[in-house]
């Protein structure tokens, strides 16, 4: 099955179709900037604009940075706050014309992570954290999804976890890579002490130079970078649109 996945993030969103089985692109994703202000109208724009490049006309799995429960965002931690309360899915499909998914970015990276990625063919507890301008956390455990779990708001010693250990902060701050492993060791310890997954996978930004800081760490988990790079919220995008797809009509939305 051939699904367009599409990723919204802070500074650019991206789109292809994604074969769903392979769990590849089926050709090389187009991107346009993220609005600025990303208010839902500019943003289903540019949603619609994607379309249009490849277009298309079936289902869509989309990415939000935001809770997204049966398609509402209930946050908006690095985008407009207008986006509390909208229904993503009813935007764009208004916009496009198309039935859309739209659901977490870090968890769809996650899904696509566990099933195509570093976490492929394992069971168990498994957190996925993409690092980046934000900290967002999937925890997938057999392989399914515990969805919205928003650990980088977590507090720890006062501050929240983003805004301790993520990308932005350690450029903003000039941190050495010392120094920020340090950090993200402290996040990564605490969440091995709360939930006990079996590994860490990291993606987002700062998963690219995963050499400069995964040798710095004492967390006693295994902790390896995800696989699919900036590939994998549009693949798993897709893919939560197809799981959605195969579901009795009654589980449906
Ligand atoms: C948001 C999450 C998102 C993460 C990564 C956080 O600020 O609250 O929903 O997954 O950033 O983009």
């Amino acid at each position: 099955m051939i699904i367009l996945g599409i990723d919204i993030g802070g500074s650019g969103i991206k789109g292809a179709p994604v074969d769903v089985e392979q769990g590849v692109l089926t050709g090389p994703y187009h991107r346009i900037p993220t609005p600025q202000p990303s208010t839902p109208a500019a943003v289903a724009e540019v949603v619609t604009q994607l379309l249009r490049h490849f277009d298309w006309h079936g289902p869509v799995g989309c990415t939000f940075p935001a809770v997204i429960k049966d398609g509402v965002a209930y946050s908006a931690a690095n985008v407009d706050k207008g986006w509390i309360g909208t229904n993503a899915d009813a935007l764009f499909e208004k916009a496009t014309g198309c039935p859309f998914v739209v659901i977490n970015d870090a968890d769809a990276a996650g899904l696509a992570e566990v099933r195509f990625g570093a976490g492929r063919g394992q069971r168990g507890v498994i957190m996925v954290l993409t690092v980046g301008t934000g900290i967002g956390s999937a925890l997938i455990v057999d392989g399914k999804l515990v969805p919205n779990t928003e650990l980088g708001h977590m507090d720890l010693r006062g501050k929240e976890v983003e805004q301790r250990a993520s990308d932005r902060v350690r450029v903003k701050k000039k941190l050495n890579w010392r120094q920020w492993a340090k950090r993200f060791d402290e996040v990564l310890q605490r969440f091995d002490a709360l939930f006990s997954p079996r590994l860490f996978i990291i993606g987002g930004g700062v998963s690219k130079k995963h050499e400069k800081f995964l040798p710095l760490l004492k967390v006693g988990t295994p902790v390896v970078p995800a696989q699919l790079l900036n590939e994998a919220g549009i693949i798993g995008a897709a893919l939560a649109a197809s799981t959605l797809a195969e579901q009795p009509a009654e589980l449906v939305k």
